[in-house]
């Protein structure tokens, strides 16, 4: 659709994602405030890496459950040891296929996907998969570096435009719903599953 894909983050980047200045440069406490305000029980965050996400999520979830998916054993790794090490029963790793999140059908209330949509290889069917997992009304936030901003100085293929991931998601059968700019670099695009 007119983007080049860009290649996967590996497991050695793991570090990375858990660097100490993350929360500052990317203002990652606002994203959780504005994740723990959907309504939701069954969550699932797609390309979940160590679980930067995942984790807060879960502990914040207590009745419902937070689905972990990633194409990489070594993230999913990292994501058990460190549920298992706060004693959280209520995240499940999820060992994703580069064409399929394989999450269960109409199950899923909100969709999360942070800086990994970008990196699928195949985004058409992994979309096509998430708009099976999601339940009818259910949610897909996803979460881009602006390429629209010059002084967002990442690399161009890490970047995405609100009007790109729009033509993508809506193009998967999911309707936008808004754009929320509350992040210093990342756009936050909501989108949802027709009720019907
Ligand atoms: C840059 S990391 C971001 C991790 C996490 N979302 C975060 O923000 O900390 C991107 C992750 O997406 C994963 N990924 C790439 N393609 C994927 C796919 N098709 N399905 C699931 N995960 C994928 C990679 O393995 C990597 O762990």
């Amino acid at each position: 659709m007119g983007r080049e894909i860009s290649q996967v983050m590996g497991h050695l980047g793991a570090e990375w994602l858990e660097r100490d200045t993350r929360v500052q440069e990317e203002r990652t406490d606002l994203l959780m405030d504005f994740l723990l305000g959907l309504d939701a029980t069954v969550v699932a965050d797609i390309g979940v890496g160590t679980g930067y996400f995942a984790l807060p999520w879960a502990r914040r979830l207590s009745r419902g459950r937070v689905l972990g998916v990633d194409i990489q054993p070594e993230m999913l790794a990292i994501l058990t040891e460190r549920a298992a090490e706060e004693g959280l029963e209520n995240v499940e790793p999820i060992q994703g296929a580069i064409d399929d999140p394989k999450l269960p059908v109409a199950a899923v209330d909100v969709v999360l996907i942070v800086d990994a949509y970008h990196e699928f290889s195949h985004p058409r069917e992994m979309m096509e998969g998430i708009v099976r997992g999601l339940r009818p009304g259910g949610r897909l936030v996803l979460v881009e570096y602006r390429s629209e901003d010059p002084f967002v100085f990442i690399k161009d293929l890490h970047k995405m435009t609100e009007a790109q991931a729009i033509l993508e998601v809506e193009a998967a059968g999911l309707d936008w719903v808004s754009t929320e700019d509350f992040l210093p670099q990342q756009h936050v695009l909501v989108f949802e599953k027709p009720a019907t």
